[in-house]
């Protein structure tokens, strides 16, 4: 992931918050993903009046890549406009590792702080099945 790339990803992030359905926890979460192919997929929280059925910005983002075409997942940015960053949730770390093993996964927001880790130290051996 060079500069450009992170850039284009955080350009595609701040642009999914603004669309953020979040009418209960008034929480926005925007969030781009690369694919292996380069291509940019985002997404928004999407909450609903029953609470378990709020998706996660990362996992929208994630669904949209792979319905697109795209097979794995290189880079994930994760935008919330607060004043410190954000890491995705557990589940959406789970979803990360699916296509994105060797994900490098950034989180930024309105303050100057930035996070970036590997996905590995964030879901250290996550549960997996072997695939045919
Ligand atoms: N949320 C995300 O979109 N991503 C995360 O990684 C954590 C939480 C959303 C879910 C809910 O709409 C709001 O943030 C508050 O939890």
């Amino acid at each position: 992931m060079n500069k450009a790339s992170w850039s284009r990803l955080e350009q595609a992030a701040k642009a999914a918050s603004a669309r953020a359905y979040c009418p209960y926890s008034r929480f926005p979460v925007g969030c781009a993903v690369m694919s292996g192919d380069g291509t940019i997929a985002s997404g928004c929280n999407v909450e609903n009046a029953s609470f378990g059925l709020t998706s996660c910005a990362e996992r929208n983002a994630i669904f949209r890549a792979i319905a697109d075409g795209a097979t794995s997942i290189v880079a994930v940015l994760v935008y919330t406009p607060t004043p410190a960053p954000v890491t995705p949730c557990g589940a959406c770390r789970q979803v990360i590792a699916e296509f994105g093993g060797d994900a490098r996964v950034r989180a930024i927001c309105d303050g100057s702080d930035m996070l970036e880790y590997a996905l590995r130290d964030l879901l250290p051996d996550g549960f997996m099945l072997a695939r045919e």
